[in-house]
């Protein structure tokens, strides 16, 4: 059965919409695990837009679980790894403009650069995964450069509906067969949530599923009326 790593980017995406201590993603990683959490995934990007330094290190130092640290490869973030030393490194690509990861990583065009960059990694006993399109080449690639794990995209099974959701699913369960035939360890994450991610937990030797923003939008849901209620009392009670 497939295991489920939680996102918290968008907890520190509240918390730098005014720059402030809260809502702090290292509670929140707490509460996470206390939910059933399996490891916990933060991005740290380039521009520092969400998740900061401080909650890398700190997240390392508390949580129970596991640190799963997205990134791109660069030295910057090669040395930031290399010093937290997460369970494990999921290689991102990153555009400054985008929202938020568009497409996979193109681990064909960038053979000799990853290979040196995943073996430095794996030098400090840190596993590496590659979050890749579900293209076959792009499985075989990984392979090759050294890759333990692979993430398969599930974006655009998640925007599709109908017949095309259909054709984009097998395309993942093809692309999950052929990356354990070769002996990787399968993930898969982006755009799941509470409608779609029953069929993508199915498939046989699913080993975990990144999921961010449906988990935080749900929290909002399921807690607004309360902290609401809270406030309300506060000021009205004397
Ligand atoms: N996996 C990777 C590699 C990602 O970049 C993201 C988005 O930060 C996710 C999983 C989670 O996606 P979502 O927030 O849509 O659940």
């Amino acid at each position: 059965m497939a295991t489920l790593g939680v996102n918290i980017d968008h907890i520190a995406n509240v918390r730098q919409a005014r720059k402030t201590v809260e809502p702090d993603p290292v509670q929140f990683a707490f509460l996470a695990e206390l939910g059933g959490a399996d490891s916990i995934t933060v991005h740290l990007r380039e521009d520092r837009r969400h998740i900061q330094d401080r909650d890398v290190f700190l997240l390392k130092e508390t949580i129970k679980t596991k640190l799963n640290l997205e990134m791109a490869a660069t030295e910057e973030m090669l040395e930031i790894a290399k010093k937290t030393l997460p369970d494990y490194v999921t290689l991102v690509p990153e555009k400054r403009e985008e929202v938020t990861t568009e497409g996979g990583l193109d681990v064909k065009s960038n053979l000799e650069y990853l290979k040196n960059f995943v073996g430095n990694l794996k030098d400090s006993n840190i596993e590496v995964s590659a979050f890749i399109d579900p293209f076959s080449e792009q499985i075989k690639y990984s392979k090759d450069i050294g890759f333990d794990f692979i993430e398969l995209h599930t974006g655009k099974y998640s925007e599709l509906s109908g017949s095309k959701q259909y054709k984009e699913l097998q395309r993942i369960i093809e692309s999950t067969h052929l990356a354990n035939d070769l002996g990787l360890i399968v993930n898969a994450g982006h755009g799941l949530n509470y409608n779609n991610v029953k069929k993508i937990a199915s498939i046989n030797n699913m080993n975990e599923l990144n999921i961010g923003h449906s988990i935080v939008a749900r929290a909002l849901a399921i807690g607004l009326e309360k902290s609401v209620r809270e406030m309300k009392s506060l000021i009205t009670s004397n």
